[in-house]
């Protein structure tokens, strides 16, 4: 049985994740009608991605008895820059949830829920992965995709290759 404490951050995160799912469909909606359909797909992915982690979320905390909730999300921004802004504000949207999910260890750590400490280890893992993959691109737009866009928005879907799902075992 979760205790309240953990039980209330864990949905406090469900909120986050779906949050994060939001905010990359925007960016993504934006890329497509900006013409960039490579940038686009990327964003979708991550979407989709996002939209996993949240409902690892949910069904953790339901599978330990404790109620998750679906909570309305505030609106993602519509509008960016341009490509480099996106990726900048994934970074740092990426930073947030590191340090969240980190609070969420925290908590499980001084409530002795070892049980919840042993499920946070796939997102610290898929942490790592999520800003790596978030510098990835903007390395990639700093040694010149600025330049060349046209290129950029061709090769960004083989910067995922060893994203995704993170290999844990
Ligand atoms: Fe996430
Ligand atoms: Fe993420």
């Amino acid at each position: 049985m979760l205790k309240k404490k953990v039980e209330d951050i864990c949905n406090r995160q469900v909120e986050r994740e779906g949050y994060s799912a939001n905010l990359y469909l925007a960016m993504a909606s934006w890329a497509e009608v900006n013409g960039l359909a490579g940038v686009a797909e990327w964003l979708y992915a991550q979407a989709e991605e996002e939209k996993i982690h949240m409902l690892k979320f949910i069904r953790y905390i339901n599978e330990r008895g404790g109620k998750a909730i679906i909570p309305a999300f505030q609106k993602p921004p519509a509008e960016f820059k341009d490509v480099e802004q996106v990726f900048k504000e994934a970074l740092k949207h990426e930073q947030l949830i590191t340090a969240s999910i980190n609070e969420i260890v925290d908590l499980t750590l001084t409530e002795k829920d070892f049980n919840t400490r042993n499920f946070l280890e796939w997102f610290l893992a898929e942490q790592v992965e999520e800003e790596a993959s978030a510098k990835a691109v903007l390395d990639k737009l700093s040694i010149g995709g600025k330049n060349s866009l046209y290129q950029f928005d061709r090769d960004i879907m083989s910067l995922r290759a060893k994203s995704g799902e993170v290999q844990t075992t």
